[in-house]
Formats: structure tokens, C-alpha cells, sequence
């Protein structure tokens, strides 16, 4: 196949339901109809820093269409331009990338398969502009991946949000309460849109709209005035006030993304009963969004990617990103998508049609 005899899958950054799918539909037809050899790149970059790479077979990715996870390991921290290295106590960071370079020789890949989501792709970008072929899947449960209509994972994050906050709409009715649930997303308020529209939720806060308490507090009041004495409030981790900051839970400094969001549904709870004094309860989803089994539609549109991954191989692409535009998967150069985040337009139809419904932005 164009000169390719071996190729290396690797997942990375954080997991997201649907990445098994994908080495499955890029592993099978590698092996069976093209014959080439399938390397899986164990934990994300880190593995190729640390040359852990093994052979991938028909069998190894039989039975895991419908498993969440990935069965190569991933690793959100590894960017080989910044990889920590402990130099008499200290933490320095260099530039391994050299070495990633070598290890792809040493296993004679002559292609690489980068399942990923933006800082990935920025780091697949870099090795493809250095001359190694590579082909981006791109995933993510946020949706965020710019030049993508939509990643897998999103479906499934989507799907159980609002799961959870159909399940908590029982207890806020019964007990006269407002609930507000916290979703992943990081600064994108993808998940919150699509889960907060699906559910009905009452408020909707997401990163790209800086919300205003005052006017949360006012509906939220206005509509245990009419009889409506609960509420239901869906806060994507990203959100801010306006002139406020985001919640940060965490910072690892040894990751390429050192911030982790998180808290925000507790301030907003703690701050509505307060100046509500309506009981007000805040729950965190967070991880669970992003595990256990992949809806339909993400293990439909993974095995659309990975198979893409192995025709643009197959038609002599390099340096490639797969994408989906309207209801068609092709493709754009890998390096459109760096450095770039897909947020939420404000006037969004899905915003307009929220708004028109009756839901509270901030
Ligand atoms: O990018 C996916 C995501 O789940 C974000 O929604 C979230 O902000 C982040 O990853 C959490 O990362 P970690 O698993 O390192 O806490």
C-alpha cells in the first residue's frame, strides 16, 4: 500500500468512548484486506517516548467495539516538546521529540494513526511538518476539536448527561428543590447545551456565554412564583459570571494542560441558596461522562473514522486530519486544526432554540 508495510495506532489524551472502535476499524482492514503490519502504541506519547509498542492482530481488537476506555492505554499529560525530566531534584523539561522520531524508526513504522483530540493533534502536527506520516482521528467527549462537526464520545457524554439530569428532575419536583448538575466540557459548552436542551433543563451556563447571577436567581425565583418550585440548572464546568473567573479544582504543573476545571456547580448551588433561600443541591458528573460503553451512533461514526484513516493511507494521503462536514467523513491537512478550539457560537440555532423555549442563559 503506497510503500507502507507497518503502521502504529496510539491513543492519547483523555479517554472517550469510542476510541476501541476506532482501533478496531483502522487494526481489521489493515490486516485483512491491505496485509500490513498494526503496532499499538501503549499510554499515548508516552508509550512512544518509552518504546512500548506492540503488535496488534485480528484478534486483540475482536470483541471491543462496544467497550468503553482504550485497550492501549492513553495519558493526558505527555507532550514530547515538554517531557519532565527529574535532574538532581529538580523538574526539567525537554524536548524529547527526537527520541519519539527514533522510536518510530526502530519499529520501521511507516505511518502513524493518532487518535486524538486538540493537543494531540497539535503534537501528530508536528511530527507529520518533521516528515512522519501521519493520520489524526479526532476525539473528544467536549466536541471541541476544531474542523470537525463532531468527535465520537460526544453522543455518549451527551446521552448519559442527560440521563442524570432527567433522573434528578424527580427528586427536585418532589422536594421542592433546585438541583444544578455539573458537566465536563472544558471551555466549550457543547455537552451542557445538548444535555441541558435534551433534558429541559431550566438554566443552561456555559463558558461561551458569561452568565449574570442576578438574572439566574430572578428566574429561578420567577418560577417558583408561578408554581414551578423547582429548578433544574445545567452548569458546564467552564462557566464563568460575567467579570468572574472560572473554577479550577486542580493544577498539575507536570501536564501540557495543567488546569482542571471543576466546582463550579457547587459555587453556583451555594450561591443561589443564598440569596434565594431555596434549597439548592449541586451534583458533579465528571468522569462518569466519559466511561462505559459508547452510544450507537459514537461506535457508528468511530468505525467511520478509522476506516477513513485507512483509505486516506490507501489513497497516498499524508498529514491528514479526518473530519465529518454535514453528514459526509473527509478530511483537511492536520495542521488546520492546531493551535484552534470549536466553541459554541453565541447565536447558535441550538442556543436560539433554548432561548425560545424559555431557558434561562444568564
Ligand atoms: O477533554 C475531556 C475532559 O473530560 C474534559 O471535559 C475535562 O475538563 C478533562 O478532560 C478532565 O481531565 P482529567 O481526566 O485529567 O481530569
Amino acid at each position: 500500500m503506497n510503500g507502507i508495510h507497518r503502521i502504529g495506532v496510539i491513543t492519547a489524551g483523555g479517554d472517550c468512548p469510542g476510541l476501541n472502535a476506532v482501533i478496531r476499524a483502522v487494526t481489521k482492514p489493515a490486516i485483512a484486506k491491505y496485509n500490513l503490519e498494526v503496532f499499538g502504541i501503549e499510554d499515548g506519547f508516552l508509550g512512544l517516548i518509552e518504546n512500548r509498542i506492540r503488535k496488534l492482530t485480528s484478534e486483540s481488537v475482536s470483541n471491543i467495539l462496544t467497550v468503553g476506555g482504550t485497550i492501549l492505554g492513553t495519558n493526558n499529560k505527555t507532550d514530547p516538546h515538554r517531557y519532565p525530566v527529574e535532574v538532581n531534584g529538580v523538574t526539567e523539561f525537554r524536548d524529547v521529540t527526537g527520541l519519539c522520531l527514533d522510536n518510530i524508526a526502530r519499529n520501521k513504522l511507516d505511518a502513524l494513526v493518532v487518535i486524538g483530540g486538540d493537543g494531540s493533534m497539535s503534537i501528530a502536527s508536528g511530527f507529520a511538518r518533521l516528515g512522519v506520516n501521519c493520520i489524526g482521528v479526532p476525539k473528544t467527549i467536549d466536541n471541541d476539536l476544531w474542523g470537525t462537526d463532531v468527535t465520537f464520545g460526544f453522543a455518549t457524554a451527551v446521552s448519559i448527561a442527560t440521563e442524570a439530569l432527567d433522573r434528578v428532575h424527580t427528586t427536585a419536583a418532589s422536594h421542592h428543590r433546585i438541583i444544578v448538575v455539573e458537566v465536563m466540557g472544558r471551555n466549550a459548552g457543547w455537552i451542557a447545551l445538548y444535555a441541558g436542551m435534551a433534558s429541559g433543563s431550566d438554566v443552561i451556563l456555559i463558558p461561551e456565554i458569561p452568565y449574570d447571577f442576578d438574572t439566574v436567581c430572578e428566574f429561578v425565583q420567577s418560577r417558583s412564583k408561578r408554581g414551578k418550585r423547582f429548578s433544574i440548572v445545567c452548569v458546564s464546568e467552564g462557566a464563568k459570571p460575567a467579570g468572574g473567573e472560572r473554577v479550577i479544582s486542580r493544577v498539575d504543573p507536570t501536564s501540557a494542560d495543567p488546569i482542571r476545571l471543576g466546582g463550579i456547580g457547587q459555587k453556583v448551588a451555594n450561591d443561589i441558596e443564598t440569596a434565594t433561600k431555596i434549597e439548592t443541591r449541586a451534583i458533579t458528573l465528571g468522569h462518569v461522562q466519559r466511561g462505559g460503553t459508547p452510544v450507537a451512533t459514537d461506535r457508528v461514526l468511530a468505525t467511520e473514522f478509522g476506516n477513513k484513516a485507512i483509505e486516506l493511507l490507501e489513497a497516498g494521503e499524508r498529514g491528514q486530519l479526518v473530519v465529518m462536514k454535514g453528514r459526509t467523513v473527509t478530511h483537511i491537512p492536520i495542521g488546520e486544526a492546531e493551535g484552534k478550539q470549536r466553541l459554541v457560537p453565541v447565536d447558535h440555532p441550538i442556543v436560539r432554540a433554548a432561548r425560545n423555549v424559555g431557558t434561562c442563559f444568564g
